[in-house]
Parts: C-alpha cells; structure tokens; sequence
C-alpha cells in the first residue's frame, strides 16, 4: 500500500500505471470508511488493475464549520479498509496541497448550473460548487480513470457526471448501489455521530423511501400521493425534522407532479444534530432510456451501475 500526500506523486504513479498498461480505478471519500465505501473499492477492484482511494475531508463543501469540525477524521483505519478492499494507493493530501492558498478560498472553482438549484444545492448552498470543485480536481490528478461514486449521494452523482461531461474529463463515472443496514439505513459516515435513540429514529428514512415505493407499486400515478405517503411515515418519528421528501424526474431531479416512467424518490432530514439523505427509484423506467446504467457523462458504454439502481428500485 502506498500513502501518498503530493499531488505529483499521485500524479506520477498513476500515469506509471497507465504506461505499463493497467486500467486506474479511482474512488474518491472524505474517509472515515465504511462497508459502503469498501463495497466501492471491491468493485473499483474487480473491475481495473489498479485503484486509488483518495481521502481527502474537502473543506469547501461544508456550509458549516461544526459539520466540518464534526466530521470523523480515522486515516489509520481508512489505509487498512482499503488496502484489504482491494486499493493499492490511498491519496490523503493535507489541506494546502489542495487548496495552496487556503484559508484563503481558491480563486478558481467548478459550477454546476441547474442540477444544482435543488434539494441539497438549495438547503446547502455552496455544497455543490465545493463537491465540483474538488471532484474535478482529484480527476485531473489522476488523469483517464474509472470513477466509482455511490448512489447514495444521487444527486452527487448527477453532477459529477455533468461536470465530466461538460469538461470532457477522459473518466467512466460509475454510481453503484446504496448500501444499507440490515434495518435499511443506508451507510453513511455520519452515522456514527447518532446516539442510540437517533440510529434507531433514522431508520424512518429508508421506511419512508419504502412506502412512497410502494404507493407507485400500487399504481398512484399523481407524485403528490407519493409525498403524501413518504411524509406520513416520517411524521410518525419525532426525532427526525424532514428537510425535503420528493418525488424528481432522475436526470434532471425536477420535482414531477404525474408520475411516468422511472422517478426517483429523495429525502433529507436531521436527526438530531445529524443530517442524513437517501434515495430509491420507484416506478418503471422507460425502455432502454439510458439512464440508470449510464455513465452518460463521458459517452462511456454503461457500467454495471443500471444492474445496481434495478437492484434498488421498488414497484415496478
Ligand atoms: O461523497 C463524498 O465523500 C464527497 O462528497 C466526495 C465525492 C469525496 C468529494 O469530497
């Protein structure tokens, strides 16, 4: 396993990778891993020669300064989970050889207009500019790749692979299924910041997802139903303060109001003092539209990423 913190190294050793012929797989997190992270590298791993973890807590994405204090630093136990995942390389770059000027904020960063505009860019303004920002960087370091990012983050997800898109990154954006508990929380590193009444409270979430799911199972086609049913299962929780339940057209995450095809149901709450998301596709999507298997961004064939949103979607 190699620890690497200067850009040029990590630069160097996977374009040494790419000249002896091996396919870079890249998995970028903020570190404090998990079974859903190491579930990322396994696939990075299965499916390239060598991969590169990157463990990088990116100031630029928290619109708080507790939540950024808060958030878990565990780099010792992050190199081991990825090393037995299947990582050869974790990139862990102190703060200044990201961004050389900081505190001072960068003076060039990444918009992604309109995708953006909702759900988390609106609650958490200036979160995406800093998830842009970074993620376009850690992809330039590593040059042509295959990028692995959870769905858990859906919309994270949506602007990556508009970003690469619109920058013409040489990089195979792949999403890959949410992890969850065997209670259906899905994995986060924030969860570890719960009390016991708060883990338990937060399993509200993916029940919500479930029955806003099951309401498009049974043939509800107007959204407003679907919400209707998503608030009430999170409304019986009093620990959870929900942020947004909605029912959004996948690609472009507008909220719809007649449900056609696919839709993905999305939520944001706090409990207690932590903030979690999550997501499910509900609904039949539409023959071949290209959309859950595809890595879109880079023209890329789609990955096995469509296989994965199947393995989550609920009342087809
Ligand atoms: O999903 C995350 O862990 C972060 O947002 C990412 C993509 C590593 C950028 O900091």
């Amino acid at each position: 396993m190699q620890l690497i913190e200067r850009v040029a190294e990590l630069s160097a050793a996977l374009q040494a990778e790419r000249d002896a012929g091996r396919r870079v797989g890249l998995v970028p997190t903020m570190g404090a891993l998990h079974a859903g992270h190491q579930s990322l590298v396994e696939r990075a791993a299965a499916e390239c020669d060598v991969v590169a973890v990157t463990v990088f807590v990116n100031p630029l994405q928290f619109d708080e300064i507790g939540d950024l204090a808060a958030y878990p630093r565990t780099l010792a136990a992050d190199v081991a989970l990825a090393a037995a995942a299947g990582a050869s390389i974790v990139f862990a770059p102190p703060v200044v050889e990201m961004y050389p000027g900081h505190p001072a904020p960068p003076a060039t960063t990444v918009h992604v207009a309109g995708l953006t505009d909702r759900l988390e860019g609106a609650s958490r303004p200036g979160h995406f500019d800093g998830v842009a920002t970074v993620v376009t960087k850690l992809l330039v370091m590593a040059g042509p790749c295959r990028a692995y990012f959870g769905e858990k983050d859906f919309q994270q997800l949506g602007v990556v692979r508009q970003l690469v898109r619109d920058l013409c990154l040489p990089v195979e954006v792949v999403g890959c299924a949410t992890v969850r508990e065997p209670d259906g929380l899905a994995l986060s590193s924030r969860n570890s910041r719960l009390s016991p009444d708060e883990r338990r409270a937060a399993t509200v979430l993916h029940r919500a997802l479930q029955a806003g799911a099951a309401t498009v199972g049974a043939g509800e086609r107007q959204a407003g139903e679907v919400r209707a049913a998503m608030a009430s299962a999170l409304g019986r929780e009093p620990l959870v303060a929900v942020d947004y339940a909605e029912v959004v057209d996948p690609r472009s995450l507008e909220p719809v109001d007649e449900i056609v095809g696919e839709v993905r149901l999305v939520l944001a709450a706090a409990v207690g003092p932590v903030r979690l998301i999550d997501n499910l596709a509900a609904g039949r999507p539409t023959v071949d539209d290209g959309f859950a298997g595809r890595p879109t961004a880079d023209g890329a064939p789609a990955g096995r990423a469509g296989v994965d949103a199947d393995a989550e979607r609920i009342g087809v």
